[in-house]
């Protein structure tokens, strides 16, 4: 019986040895391990072996099972790898990530400031309710702070560099908010720097409002702030001008509108006006270019932008003198010109993370 099993095993090393497809493979495994097959045959012959060596060659006969079954797979595996490398056939495509269409506009928008001269200052999207709202002349029981619909924090908190502000002997817990405009960066600012100079703030900003088409509870702005001795409505006009023109190319239409801020004296509102644009062909939701056909329209004005020469108060409140320093200061939604930049109709499509909107841009 022993001879007999060698026998078998050589027989499958033979054949084993020379097969080269999966086919061949298989046709072995039936013929050594399948029900018909060699060790099959053994182990029914087992039976008619004196009981006291059917243990031992029973357990030659389940080793060798095993050692085909290993062999068997080693086989198959190298198989497998060779016969699926085909050089010739053309290479797999690697999926690349692009930059979010809100970046795209939020880097566009620093390029053409920076080259105005602007530096880039950044603040936390955590805010006292003082620098958000106090700094910026507009104190708790201001009808003004109903504009900002705010996103509280639970709890006060006291924090050092509002004591150190406010120089206030008691210590006075603050209110935490997710700051409602980027404009709170404002005396954060002021407060280590002195004029003239010229920022811009991009970030995120948040407010406790229902959301639609244009307004979501997030959203992008970017807040600049030009303080010097000599600065006008005029320099503003010159600048987002300029801006718009880089931005849009000549296709864009602004108006400047009266508006009311706390925080400047003049205010304004500045609505910008998409025309010549667009592609009507494109009308499906959320594709790139649908809202074109809405802002071609020559009455259709989107509210982009606050400004105004900033307020007398707001530089007391950082130690310039407002007799000798004049700036303005202004805030515009950064995803609202990159609607119309894009020709988006819904502002909510750049949170879903839908890669069928992303992949378009
Ligand atoms: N912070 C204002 C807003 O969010 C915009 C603004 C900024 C207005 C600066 C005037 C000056 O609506």
């Amino acid at each position: 019986m022993n001879r007999a099993l060698e026998k078998i095993k050589k027989n499958f090393d033979n054949r084993i040895r020379t097969a080269a497809t999966e086919d061949e493979l298989e046709s072995i495994k039936q013929e050594f391990l399948g029900s018909q097959g060699a060790l099959k045959r053994i182990l029914d012959l087992i039976k008619t072996l004196p009981q006291s060596k059917r243990h031992s060659v029973k357990d030659k006969a389940d080793n060798l099972e095993k050692y085909f079954q290993q062999v068997l797979v080693k086989k198959a595996k190298n198989s497998e790898s060779s016969s699926r490398l085909d050089i010739s056939l053309p290479g797999k495509k690697i999926s690349q990530g692009h930059i979010h269409p809100l970046t795209q506009a939020l880097l566009n928008i620093e390029r053409v400031f920076e080259s105005m001269g602007f530096s880039i200052f950044l603040a936390p999207e955590l805010e006292t309710e003082f620098y958000n709202f106090d700094a910026l002349n507009i104190p708790e029981d201001h009808p003004a702070r109903d504009l900002w619909d705010t996103f509280w924090l639970k709890g006060s908190f006291v924090l050092e560099d509002v004591l150190e502000k406010t120089g206030d002997k008691e210590e006075k817990p603050e209110r935490l908010l997710l700051r409602t405009h980027t404009t709170a960066m404002q005396l954060r600012y002021m407060e280590k720097h002195n004029p003239p100079f010229r920022i811009i703030t991009p970030g995120r900003c948040f407010r406790y409002e229902a959301s639609d088409s244009s307004h979501d509870i997030q959203f992008y702005q970017i807040d600049g702030l030009i303080v010097d001795q000599n600065i006008s409505i005029a320099n503003f006009k010159a600048i987002i001008t300029e801006l718009f023109k880089r931005l849009f190319s000549s296709s864009i239409r602004i108006r400047i509108r009266p508006g009311y801020f706390p925080f400047v004296e003049p205010g304004f509102e500045i609505d910008i006006s998409r025309y010549n644009a667009g592609d009507k062909s494109r009308k499906s939701y959320g594709r790139r270019g649908d809202a074109h056909n809405i802002e071609s329209e020559e009455d259709k004005w989107l509210e982009i932008m606050g400004a105004g020469m900033v307020h007398p108060e707001v530089f007391k409140k950082a130690g310039y003198n407002p007799v000798n320093w004049q700036g303005f200061a202004f805030g515009m939604g950064v995803d609202r010109i990159a609607m119309i930049k894009y020709g988006i109709s819904d502002i909510r499509l750049f949170y879903q993370n839908d890669l069928r909107f992303l992949k378009q841009f």
